[in-house]
């Protein structure tokens, strides 16, 4: 998969060569390039922003810069396969990214964020690059950010997870909190009986019992009741399809 990000602050991107990403990036899976806004500039300044028509807060950046970025990316990654890129403008303002989400990206060939900053990006931005290529505004959450680059991290590690060959073992992915609808089980390790100065703390019997069927049973029980406490939203929505109505967590 090739993934472009245009920032005016291109270090905010440099954890992406950690850990798992940074593997998948090494391992030829990954091909990231990210671009600084203002080598799209042309005055001596290197201006990305300007004031608002109309008067208020604020910044907001200038067309300019971005659709020259824009067409850059278009033009450098451009294959018969993949003509053009999905644009994902990360904003509070846009669709919420989940991990439906994060899967169906993890299908695309290509993808390239644009990482706004200030009160946002000109409106004629979207315009120039939906002529172009598919565009969606994402947002990670009801809370706002400085810029986009914290939710590119993010969505970036969320979609390359995805990607096939990056986590090693891939049944990791199938009984994770949000996969089914439901959030993830506790888990436990050694020692079976942890004296925690003093208060001995156990792990639940059934997880030494070596019973495969009811541990199965146990462990969907804690995902079912964990989504109800805390994601009520989300237990009353997989209740509706997983036929949860025996469990008394509701
Ligand atoms: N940029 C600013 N706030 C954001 C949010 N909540 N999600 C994604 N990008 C953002």
């Amino acid at each position: 998969m090739r993934l472009d990000v245009v920032s005016i602050f291109p270090g905010y991107l440099a954890p992406l060569d950690l850990s798992l990403i940074g593997k998948a990036r090494r391992d030829g899976l990954l091909d990231l390039h990210v671009h600084d806004l203002r080598d799209f500039t042309t005055d001596r300044h290197r201006t990305v922003d300007d004031s608002p028509f109309g008067g208020g807060a604020g910044m907001v950046m200038k067309p300019e810069p971005w659709a020259a970025a824009l067409d850059h990316v278009v033009q450098d990654g451009t294959t018969d396969d993949a003509p053009v890129p999905h644009l994902l403008v990360p904003g509070p303002g846009g669709v919420p990214f989940t991990q439906a989400m994060a899967h169906a990206l993890a299908a695309e060939p290509w993808l390239a964020f644009a990482c706004g900053r200030y009160e946002g990006l000109d409106e004629r931005v979207y315009d120039h690059a939906a002529e172009r290529m598919p565009l969606t505004v994402v947002s990670l959450g009801d809370y706002v950010l400085n810029g986009g680059e914290v939710a590119v991290l993010a969505m970036v590690e969320a979609v390359g997870r995805l990607l096939p060959g990056v986590v090693g073992n891939a049944e990791s992915l199938v009984e994770e909190s949000h996969e089914g609808g439901l959030l993830e089980y506790p888990v436990y390790t050694r020692p079976a009986s942890w004296d925690d100065s003093g208060t001995v703390r156990e792990v639940p019997p059934v997880l030494l019992s070596g019973d495969h069927a009811a541990i199965a049973a146990w462990r969907h029980e804690q995902r079912v009741a964990r989504t109800a406490a805390r994601r009520p939203d989300l237990a009353a929505a997989s209740a509706t399809v997983a036929g949860l109505d025996d469990l008394d967590v509701r």
